[in-house]
């Protein structure tokens, strides 16, 4: 294996093709011990993994905290209501706590964009060890999660060997509010590192025209794009034209609170307009495979017909998939620092 050149993982712009392989490699082995009955591993044995979720979290947290445990870490969960944020204690200062109980990893989930860069300047400033990990900051990146979308699209897609590679030149349709999703945007740095083409579907108060130059966007500090080539960006607003050219579709949660913004005339002309549909997904004659972050709104921007009945929604396997992934993080941030 390569070396792990990242401390901390806070977005995957500054991700290489090989940190991808990385990542693959390690979760596909893990998988396959999984498979093979087994479970558990020692390899973090002795290591300590705090989660800090200042934000709601089903998939993410509980799917850290079970890949921190089957690598045989210490596992320390934080509870915002029930600790001394409520006597005004600082985020910072919070993850600086940690770091001193000996926090090898803190793994963040927060509303504001770009505040793991804050912790993890912070941190590094003291000389602390710890890592950050985030699992979600605002609008910006869910790393984690763009990783697991890729891994179970590449799954899908290989038929011998797990390959990236697989996604040159597809045409992945994501479908939804682009614009306040953190998911969408690991997505693009993930899917187009390999190639695939992306279009993005949905009206222009979710979808802004300036996604097309997402890519000049990097993360804070970084000047050069470590991916030499990648695929395309385009926009449309027909999801019906879109369904027909796509390879796979990567549905996005409609957050409801975009009504009131005004973004939305109503949730119901926007699930006439974008949600997806049995009779919407039978315009592409294929059986492509369709995805979601979770959590799911059905009937909103998803059928429940596609969800429960359709062979290839692939929702359930992006779960499995999120805790072989999330192990190869953990792991390799432990590599880093070893
Ligand atoms: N996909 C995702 O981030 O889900 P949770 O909010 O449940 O973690």
């Amino acid at each position: 294996m390569q070396i792990w050149p990242h401390k901390h993982i806070h977005t995957l712009a500054n991700f290489s093709i090989q940190d991808y392989k990385s990542v693959f490699e390690l979760a596909n082995r893990f998988d396959a011990l999984k498979n093979a009955g087994t479970k558990k591993i020692p390899a973090l044995q002795g290591t300590l993994v705090t989660s800090l979720f200042f934000e709601a979290s089903t998939r993410t947290k509980n799917s850290f905290e079970l890949a921190a445990k089957r690598l045989s870490a210490d596992v320390q969960t934080f509870a915002p209501s029930s600790s001394s944020l409520t006597k005004g204690e600082t985020i910072i200062d919070t993850a600086i706590t940690y770091s001193a109980m000996g926090a090898d990893t803190l793994v963040i989930r927060h509303s504001s964009s770009y505040i793991t860069f804050e912790i993890a300047n912070k941190l590094d400033a003291i000389n602390s060890k710890t890592s950050i990990l985030n699992a979600g900051d605002g609008l910006h990146s869910h790393p984690s999660q763009g990783l697991l979308d890729m891994y179970t699209l590449v799954k899908f897609f290989s038929t011998k060997s797990l390959n990236p590679e697989i996604l040159n030149s597809k045409k992945i349709l994501i479908i939804g509010d682009v614009n306040h999703s953190r998911v969408a945007r690991s997505n693009l740095w993930a899917l187009s590192a390999f190639g695939a083409d992306i279009i993005l579907c949905g009206p222009k108060t979710l979808i802004p025209e300036e996604f097309i130059n997402f890519f000049k966007t990097p993360a804070p500090n970084q000047i050069d794009d470590p991916v030499k080539s990648r695929g395309s960006i385009t926009i449309s607003r027909s999801l019906e034209e879109s369904i027909k050219i796509a390879d796979a579709i990567i549905v996005l949660r409609l957050q409801k609170e975009r009504m009131m913004e005004n973004l939305l005339s109503s949730i119901d002309s926007y699930s006439l307009d974008y949600g997806l549909t049995p009779d919407k997904l039978s315009l592409n004659s294929k059986e492509i495979p369709i995805l979601h972050p979770g959590p799911i709104n059905r009937d909103i921007e998803i059928s429940s017909k596609i969800v429960d009945d359709y062979p290839n929604c692939l929702i359930n396997n992006q779960v499995a998939n999120g805790i072989p992934i999330r192990m190869a993080l953990l792991y390799l941030l432990h590599k880093y620092n070893k």
